[in-house]
């Protein structure tokens, strides 16, 4: 039996993924961003997926706004249904992963335990978790989209960091501060650093 499923059989496609990879001429993985609202991980998504395209690698992103519009739109930021949220792209991810895509995810994923669940679905190493590290007050005072403003006057409720928990990674690949070392580091050095771990991990040849 599959979940709520009978009589459910796996059914092996001849094409292998090693041999997508080797027409891709990259290796197939998830890179996991996580960070608080305004933290600024559409815009690397964006940026990573950008500086990866130029060097000839298929990427796609799958942004928690956006797939809230469509396969998730059913979903409210209550726990569970963020639970849920997750669960669902982490399954996606794993798809674009085996078709060989570098498949870069931007959800908020507050609890540690749904994105373990996520890490737990892909090969090891293949689960790439960057912690976009931007403290509240930082993202509060950005507040691109309005909504901490509302979430303080009562008007959006669990909001993420105000009054719904955000739980930052115990252990992760990567992570990402705005000041790190000798300085600023703008959305393209993001991308660089992540961009440097594929390479040295070998994610960017076959
Ligand atoms: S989660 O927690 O991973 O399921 O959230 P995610 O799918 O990434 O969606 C986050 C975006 O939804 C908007 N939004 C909220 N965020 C947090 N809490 C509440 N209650 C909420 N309501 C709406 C918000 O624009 C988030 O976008 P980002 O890009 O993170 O700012």
């Amino acid at each position: 039996n599959v979940g709520n499923s009978t009589n459910i059989l796996w059914h092996d496609c001849p094409i292998q993924k090693r041999e997508r990879q080797q027409l891709l001429q990259q290796k197939g993985c998830v890179i996991w961003l996580t960070g608080l609202s305004g933290s600024g991980k559409s815009t690397l998504a964006c940026a990573l997926s950008r500086s990866l395209h130029a060097r000839g690698k298929l990427t796609y992103v799958l942004d928690g706004d956006n797939v809230r519009h469509g396969l998730n739109c059913d979903l409210s930021f209550r726990a569970e249904d963020r639970s849920e949220n997750i669960r669902r792209i982490g399954e996606v991810a794993k798809l674009f992963a085996d078709a060989g895509l570098i498949c870069i995810t931007s959800l908020i994923s507050p609890y540690q335990k749904d994105r373990d669940a996520c890490r737990a679905l892909l090969p090891k190493g293949d689960f790439i978790e960057v912690f976009i590290d931007v403290p509240l007050h930082v993202c509060e005072a950005r507040d691109p989209k309005g909504l901490y403003k509302l979430a303080r006057a009562g008007k959006i409720k669990d909001f993420t960091g105000i009054d719904d928990p955000y739980e930052p990674p115990s252990s992760c690949e990567i992570v990402l501060q705005q000041q790190q070392g000798n300085g600023f580091k703008s959305p393209c050095d993001m991308a660089e650093i992540v961009i440097s771990y594929l390479e040295e991990k070998g994610y960017l040849r076959a």
